[in-house]
């Protein structure tokens, strides 16, 4: 345990990151980015001030998804060419800033402890500009998710109904329950073919966490699988700018509005 995470210090952490939800999963493929850009332009929409980060150090693709062309990203800031803040570009179409990552960058996804944690902090600082900041991860439970995880006041950890993916995510919750117990965890399912099927994925997912971690993560909500999803990705646009009242659309909307609700 780091001296942030030590008993007397937790409240005050997780203030600092009250506005961030970060969103996680363990399996890779399950829709995070996607999500977490529908997410951001959600919120946009509902009039919050919003700032997605690329925060999946290895393989980074938030900005291929928008088809951005970031003239900046978070590798010239590790570098220590550019402030966070400069790194900061506006996505037009969707009324939200983003700060993109750079893929394929081994550098970034070896950054040692220490230079992980000043990037928290300034991404803490500059949250304090924003009313929602969403942390897009990257697959897996290892240090440098956990680590950027730990900014987050709330972690929304993502699953479809596929057992790799649930076993996945039950390990993410897990670890991040280990590491910081009362860490506020949400659960979405993604990818259901209707709400009752996703709500019975949840309880699956639950009940391993009531009987093997004595915890209930709630669900925030489902979002079903929807053909437009893949179609708008192929366009390099967000769902809601392309087909904003399809189903996915309409279910990460709700999924914005009760985040929204709560922060
Ligand atoms: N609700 C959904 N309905 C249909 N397809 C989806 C949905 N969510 C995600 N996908 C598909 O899953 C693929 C992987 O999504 P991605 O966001 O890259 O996952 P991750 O970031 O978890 O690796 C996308 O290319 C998209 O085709
Ligand atoms: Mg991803």
């Amino acid at each position: 345990m780091t001296s942030e995470q030590s008993p007397a210090l937790h409240p005050a952490a997780r203030a600092k990151g009250r506005n961030m939800t970060a969103i996680a999963s363990g399996k890779g493929g399950v829709g995070k980015t996607w999500f977490a850009i529908t997410l951001a332009h959600a919120l946009a929409r509902q009039g919050q001030r919003t700032l997605l980060f690329d925060g999946d150090l290895g393989l980074a693709n938030v900005d291929i998804q928008l088809g951005l062309m970031p003239k900046h990203d978070l590798g010239g800031v590790l570098s220590g060419r550019l402030t966070l803040n400069q790194a900061a570009m506006a996505y037009d179409d969707g009324g939200f800033d983003v700060i993109a990552g750079r893929s394929g960058s081994g550098r970034l996804a070896n950054l040692p402890p220490s230079r992980l944690r000043l990037l928290g902090d300034d991404l803490a600082l500059l949250a304090a500009a924003y009313d929602q900041v969403i942390l897009d991860l990257g697959a897996g439970v290892e240090r440098t998710v956990r680590q950027l995880t730990d900014n987050a006041g709330t972690c929304i950890v993502l699953t479809t109904d596929e057992p790799t993916s649930l076993t996945d995510a039950y390990a993410f919750v897990k670890v991040t329950h280990m590491d910081r117990p009362g860490t506020d965890i949400r659960i979405v399912v993604n990818m259901a073919n209707s709400t009752r099927e996703g709500e019975r994925t949840y309880n699956t997912l639950n009940k391993a966490c009531e009987g093997f971690l004595k915890m209930s993560p709630p669900l925030l909500g489902v979002v079903r699988r929807d053909t437009k999803v893949r179609e708008s990705i192929r366009n390099q646009v967000s769902l809601l700018t392309r087909f904003p009242n399809t189903e996915a659309a309409t279910d990460v909307e709700a999924i914005a509005r009760k985040l929204s609700d709560q922060v």
